[in-house]
């Protein structure tokens, strides 16, 4: 079932959205050639304690860290360690956050240095597309509608997205019902309701959808090896319409 948050309680989502959003911002600016993801972790695990959060990911199913780092042909879950970022790689850095029981989860796809123009497309493409479905996030429409909307700009752009990983419901837990997946006809699922908290999260690879996990349990990588990117946004639908809490 789908859980329906009172405007106290998005206040709160909204609180721990709040910090993941600062820690993504305040990391963007590390992101340059030689440092190691290791670094961008610790930064980022010291800056959520110090704003009265605790890292949602760590421990996470066994996940080992604060943050994931997703180099490349890395789609998602990459994990922080000894890799130094180089001239011309996009890094995708996801975040999760826990305050007074509430999470917030945001990612954000960062080049290092100049990349080439194909992954300046990506990451351009990959931002817009999650503009896209945040703007089916309103009451009245059907759940698809966003994935849907995701799915449509993606490809009309040439790209494609990944179909085996999907957003999700988020709150008192980092993943609620429903599942919110990056493709799909219109107009299917649950009718969105003010009070629906959701994590719309496209992951959009250059070539082909198929992704495969590397032997480490979680770092899910391209099957063709091209370059993928990855946005998310934890979104309230409320009367009014979509409001994104991962902001200032
Ligand atoms: N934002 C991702 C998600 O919603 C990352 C969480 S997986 C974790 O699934 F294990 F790293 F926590
Ligand atoms: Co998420």
């Amino acid at each position: 079932m789908i859980y329906i948050k009172t405007e106290e309680e998005i206040e709160k989502i909204r609180d721990s959205c709040r910090i993941a959003y600062r820690t993504v911002m305040m990391l963007g600016k590390y992101i340059k050639p030689g440092i190691k993801t290791s670094e961008l972790n610790s930064i980022a695990e010291d800056f959520i304690l110090k704003n009265g959060a605790r890292p949602a990911f760590k421990g996470y199913k066994g996940y080992p860290a604060t943050i994931c780092t997703s180099i490349n042909e890395e789609v998602v879950h990459g994990i922080p360690g000894d890799r130094k970022l180089k001239e011309g790689d996009i890094i995708s850095v996801d975040i999760g956050t826990c305050r007074n029981g509430y999470y917030g989860d945001v990612a954000f796809t960062f080049p290092v240095g100049e990349v080439d123009d194909e992954k300046k497309r990506l990451m351009d493409v990959t931002r817009e597309s999650l503009y896209k479905g945040i703007e089916k996030a309103a009451p009245g429409n059907r759940l698809s509608d966003i994935s849907h909307a995701i799915q449509s700009y993606v490809e009309a752009n040439g790209f494609s997205v990944v179909r085996s990983l999907v957003g999700h419901g988020i709150g008192r837990n980092l993943h609620e019902s429903p599942e919110v997946p990056n493709y799909g006809a219109p107009g299917m699922g649950p009718e969105l309701k003010p009070g629906m908290c959701l994590a719309i999260e496209p992951m959009v690879n250059a070539g082909m959808y198929e992704v495969y996990t590397l032997d480490d349990g979680w770092t899910v990588v391209t099957l063709d090896g091209r370059p993928s990117a990855h946005f998310e946004h934890t979104v309230a639908i409320t009367e009014n319409g979509p409001v994104i809490l991962t902001a200032d």
